[in-house]
């Protein structure tokens, strides 16, 4: 592990602080990246991304290691270090494809099957005799220390400690139940492309701002006034666009309706708020969604399956999740005061088409660079980068509701206004950082 230099850790977050050289300071991005991001399961994208022999998707599990996800031809996915196991060239560069037969370098063409072994070396006799063993597995290219997946969504870690994958999602692992549920036949596919959206800030300000319900009837006060607005305007018979205006409302709730929403806790960082209700809870229901809903779980499971009402679950650090809208967004770093937010959307398997045009409306105006919600929150992310420079203040609290947190056997609860969730993704921060996230026990959320 890297030496920390010059500095304590341990002095950076305290239980309602965090320093603002955490915001600002290469060298501790440089360490996030070996600690956190090299030691936490990383999102790396959705099996159906992929879905035939050959198929893949390069991107970075952290701000510089690239990996490839590819489907071999037994249908398994693997996720390798895209990085030739001769002279170290990456094997392959575009973002997505198909290739056919095996993955060959572009600089000698050494050639590797599509679990990353190594196939065949050009001109190979210039080895023999020379102690070169093709069968050793540096000369392949190597799997990531723990690959899994669930329902779908592939994770990769750079660590062979970290617990398995189910076991480190813990409670928040229903979320990504309820997202699946939420297809009458139980599964959900990407659809609909990416957008990707640079942040000129650091990469832990999307993760706060996630669950953070003080903000949305400030930030996005100017965009609810003008939808609210908008809607006054529209007549009886215009159903369609009430429908596509009404997502925006929910976002200058008030402060009691984000209290009521509640906040929810995990071991290694993980959060959301709502559950019981939040502001996509009143979204007016589809009646043909509805109708496949009934038909394949009853009214009841329905019911229950539409109630668990999260608003964002984070995966800490990089996955962020919207099971009632069907989207997520994926945090890749690229430097301490810039990373890139990629939102995908997802086809709900046995659906109507138009649950997927109103996930695609939805990441369109809420998540995309020319949306009307995000814009708003990139604008303080950049205000607070800028402000972070004076050194008037050398610290960022998250008091709210501080000593009210509830501990439960498996998680934390707390008002949905409260800072639990900063709480809960510093605690993780501390641990990740100091080295000791895998020893903490589940009580040891937010301590
Ligand atoms: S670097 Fe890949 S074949 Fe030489
Ligand atoms: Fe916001």
């Amino acid at each position: 592990m890297t030496p920390i230099p010059d500095r304590n850790l341990d002095a950076l977050v305290t239980a309602t602080k965090a320093h603002r050289s955490i915001y600002t300071d290469p060298a501790i991005f440089e360490l996030e990246m070996t600690r956190i991001w090299g030691q936490a399961w990383i999102f790396i994208g959705h099996e159906s991304q992929i879905p035939n022999p050959g198929d893949f998707f390069t991107t970075h599990i952290n701000h510089n290691i690239p990996v490839v996800m590819i489907r071999d031809k037994e249908g398994s996915v693997h996720v390798l270090h895209n990085r030739c196991g001769h002279k170290g060239a990456k094997v392959v560069e575009q973002r997505s494809g198909n290739v056919r037969g095996a993955l060959r370098c572009a600089y000698h063409g050494w050639s590797y099957r599509f679990d990353g072994s190594l196939l065949k070396v050009p001109n190979e006799t210039g080895y023999d005799n020379t102690g070169f063993d093709s069968k050793a597995p540096c000369y392949s290219m190597q799997p990531l220390a723990q690959v899994d997946s669930y329902r779908g969504f592939v994770f990769a870690t750079l660590s062979a400690s970290a617990p398995n994958l189910v076991t480190w999602m813990g409670g928040a692992k229903d979320c990504f139940d309820n997202l699946c549920d939420r297809a009458p036949e139980g599964e959900v596919e990407v659809a609909g492309g990416v957008l990707r959206y640079e942040h000129a800030c650091n990469w832990k300000f999307i993760l706060e701002n996630l669950n953070d319900t003080m903000h949305p009837m400030v930030t996005h006060e100017s965009v609810v006034k003008a939808a609210q607005d908008y809607i006054a305007t529209l007549p009886p018979e215009a159903v369609e666009q009430r429908r596509e205006a009404e997502i925006i409302p929910p976002f200058g709730a008030s402060y009691e309706k984000f209290e009521d929403s509640g906040i929810t806790g995990f071991p290694f960082g993980h959060h959301y708020d709502g559950g019981k209700t939040s502001i996509h809870a009143d979204y007016s229901v589809d009646p043909e969604y509805h109708a496949a809903m009934v038909a394949a779980y009853g009214e009841a499971r329905t019911r229950e399956i539409y109630a668990f009402n999260t608003h964002n679950v984070l995966f800490y650090p990089s996955l962020t999740i919207k099971c009632a809208v069907q989207n997520i967004r994926v945090i890749r770093p690229i430097s301490v005061n810039k990373f890139i937010v990629e939102t995908w959307s997802f086809r709900l398997k046995g659906a109507p088409e138009s649950m997927l045009q109103r996930t695609l409306l939805y990441s369109r105006l809420i998540n995309s660079a020319m949306g009307m919600v995000g814009p708003d929150d990139l604008e303080v992310y950049r205000r607070t980068q800028e402000g972070l420079a004076s050194p008037s203040n050398e610290w960022v609290e998250f008091h709210r509701q501080y000593g009210r947190d509830k501990v439960l056997e498996d998680r934390i609860v707390g008002g949905g206004t409260s800072d639990l969730d900063m709480r809960t993704q510093y605690g993780a921060w501390k641990a990740y950082m100091e080295g000791s996230i895998f020893e903490a026990k589940v009580s040891g959320v937010a301590q």
